[in-house]
């Protein structure tokens, strides 16, 4: 008998069952449920960020928020953020217009569709080549710095008024992710700037990530466990529930608390290199549900291509982590090669 012809399925809204290039291994499936919440992650309160002194010293509240981070950075590598000056109604705006943006039909989505390669766009992850097994998640990416890369052309036009939003809340975000930049840089005995001038010219690529409802969410993810390769990324969550993170060196995974107004910051992989591996590069994952969708939007803060990966600081009695400076081109394209070895490997084996 031949083979059952799998229709083409434009977007994951239109699965009604779960087809097999979802389903996970056992062992990578979600431990724990996306509703199950834990409060282990910090809630810090950034507003005395800006607070300094006469001298232009931090002020004594600021310098107890300064260790609340760097605690949180060097246990975690993942916390949350509240009080962080990124404006409320802006923050609705993203919010309001990514999800009328995914409420479009395919073929207005498709408009933008990003799976030939194009740079910026939406894609459906089940259209992605190349993995062993697909995730459950639509997304939109915009490159939004440097603002010479902005190709507006790749930036959906629809729902009206969203690249106006778009920039607005890649401005503030920037602004946002440059201050606790600025608080790891100093907790590295560095001037302030120290680490976004080790990004050169720092790139921010904004991913609205759309996970449908699931018919078997307990067979597969919405996003794949990993690290971000970047320097630091904020992100954006409704109260739904679905990002994990782990615990006890890997071993545990636990459910982020969702919490209304509050940027989720975790540190890249580039922000771990430059810590001379102080600050963690935290693991992991986005499970679904099969109540209602959910919605995140992340935002990336990457050093550019040619940066140099290498420690900025290493304490006595430290080595260094890495064995000699990479670019951050050379240390993704690494990155990369090895997940796809090791996706390629986990075919050969099935
Ligand atoms: C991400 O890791 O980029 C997104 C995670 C999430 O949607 O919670
Ligand atoms: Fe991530």
């Amino acid at each position: 008998m031949a083979a059952a012809v799998v229709p083409f399925l434009p977007t994951l809204a239109e699965e009604k069952t779960l087809r097999a290039s979802f389903i996970r291994d056992e062992d990578e499936r979600p431990k724990v449920p996306y509703n199950q919440f834990s409060s282990d992650i910090p809630v810090i309160s950034l507003a005395s960020i800006d607070e300094k002194e006469d001298k232009g010293t931090g002020s004594p509240k600021r310098r107890d928020l300064c260790r609340k981070i760097v605690e949180a950075c060097e246990e975690w590598g993942i916390f949350q953020v509240v009080d962080h000056g990124v404006d409320s109604g802006l923050i609705a705006d993203m919010t309001r217009l990514s999800k009328e943006f995914f409420a479009l039909p395919p073929q207005e989505k498709l408009r933008f569709d990003m799976s030939g390669g194009k740079k910026g766009g939406f894609i459906v992850s089940s259209h992605l080549q190349g993995e062993a097994v697909q995730d459950w998640r639509e997304i939109v990416t915009y490159f939004s710095y440097p603002v010479r890369v902005r190709d507006y052309s790749r930036w959906p036009d629809k729902p009206e008024g969203w690249p106006g939003v778009v920039e607005a809340y890649s401005e503030q975000l920037m602004g946002l992710a440059c201050k606790l930049l600025g608080v790891l840089s100093e907790a590295m005995g560095l001037e302030t700037e120290a680490l976004t001038k080790a990004c050169v010219d720092m790139d921010q690529k904004v991913v609205v990530n759309y996970y449908p409802k699931c018919p078997q969410p307990d067979l597969t993810l919405g996003l794949k466990r990993h690290t971000d390769p970047g320097t630091i990324t904020l992100l954006l969550q409704d109260q739904v529930g679905g990002l994990q993170a782990t615990k006890d060196g890997g071993k545990t995974w636990i459910t982020v608390q969702p919490v209304e107004g509050a940027f989720v910051v975790n540190l890249g992989d580039h922000g771990h290199f430059l810590s001379n591996g102080r600050f963690k590069n935290a693991d992991h994952q986005a499970v679904v549900n099969s109540n209602c969708s959910r919605l995140s939007i992340a935002t990336f803060q990457n050093p550019a291509p040619e940066a140099i990966v290498y420690p900025l600081a290493i304490r006595e009695g430290e080595k260094a982590v890495l064995d000699k400076p990479i670019t951050f081109a050379e240390m993704y394209r690494m990155k990369m090669s090895r997940d796809l070895e090791l996706a390629k490997l986990k075919k050969e084996v099935k």
